[in-house]
């Protein structure tokens, strides 16, 4: 069945039918991975807006508001200029257009990496601005001690390891890690000093099959993978990416739809429509009472 939306004038929120399914929580989550393994995985897809998180929020387990808004919806060339009020507006629209899915926000670069006061400062005006329940910050062994000062002073965080966006100038471009014997133990000790800290859950992305298979085995809390293995305890892409808007996207995206070719044959007719003037046609047109 699929849901319809009631506005509500005086909030502005969609009211859904069906009734919403309830909230998900961080411990919700967490319990998912029992005893190293996670019988059902868990589904993450990005949202940057309301009506998307709308149409998304009974498929998922958890939305993320991904910095990755910066090129899909900005236009920019990496998530580097990714502002907090970006992240607060978008984190925001995903909140109120959602109601079962845990909302996840990501902490923009240069928002959290100089000190863990600094992640603090960052952290708590994403959640009081947005209402989401938790954060994500790139990095592994250098962010622990970051991670574990939010986790403990209520913010929960999820890490992310393996292709960190934020640091593609240091990584020199968006290649799978792993594939020394430096970087694939550097990896893992990531994973596991990300779960010590407190991470409630950790994004591996890009990174060898073999690699993701032992983080996930490794570590106590869920492995959300994209470009790692189906063996993680759960998968993530950029909603996007996976219905086809772009034309050339990462080796790990799939294409469950071509959106963007609906997009531009629904233009193409609109457009002609307009030039020959039969829209609008009576149908859209108001006329005199009689
Ligand atoms: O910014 C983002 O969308 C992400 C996902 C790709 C994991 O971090």
């Amino acid at each position: 069945m699929s849901t319809t939306y009631k506005l509500d004038t005086s909030t502005s929120r969609a009211n859904p039918t069906p009734k919403p399914l309830k909230r998900l929580t961080v411990p919700a989550i967490q319990r998912r991975k029992f005893e190293g393994k996670t019988e059902e995985p868990l589904v993450m897809l990005t949202a940057y807006t309301a009506r998307t998180a709308q149409l998304l929020d009974a498929h998922c387990d958890m939305l993320l508001v991904g910095d990755s808004l910066g090129q899909v919806i900005y236009g920019l060339p990496s998530t580097l200029p990714v502002t907090l009020d970006m992240m607060c507006n978008h984190g925001a629209a995903v909140v109120r257009g959602s109601y079962h899915s845990l909302v996840i926000v990501d902490m923009p670069f240069g928002s959290y990496e100089k000190s863990p006061e600094q992640a603090f400062e960052s952290a708590s005006r994403i959640m009081a601005e947005t209402g989401c329940a938790a954060v994500k910050l790139e990095g592994g062994q250098s962010m622990a001690t970051t991670i574990s000062f939010l986790s403990q002073r209520g913010i929960p965080v999820m890490a992310h390891i393996g292709l960190t966006p934020q640091a593609v100038n240091a990584l020199g471009g968006y290649a799978a890690r792993g594939r020394s014997q430096e970087e694939h133990e550097k990896i893992l000790a990531d994973a596991k000093a990300v779960a010590d800290a407190g991470a409630f859950a950790m994004v591996a992305e890009g990174v060898l099959e073999p690699i993701a298979i032992s983080v996930t085995k490794t570590v106590d809390v869920p492995v959300i993978g994209i470009g790692a293995s189906p063996q993680c305890d759960g998968q993530v892409l950029v909603t996007e990416d996976m219905l086809g808007m772009f034309e050339r996207t990462a080796r790990f995206v799939k294409r469950y739809h071509n959106i963007s070719e609906v997009i531009e044959e629904a233009a193409t007719k609109y457009a002609d429509e307009v030039r020959s003037r039969s829209f609008p046609g009576p149908d859209q047109l108001y006329q005199p009472k009689k």
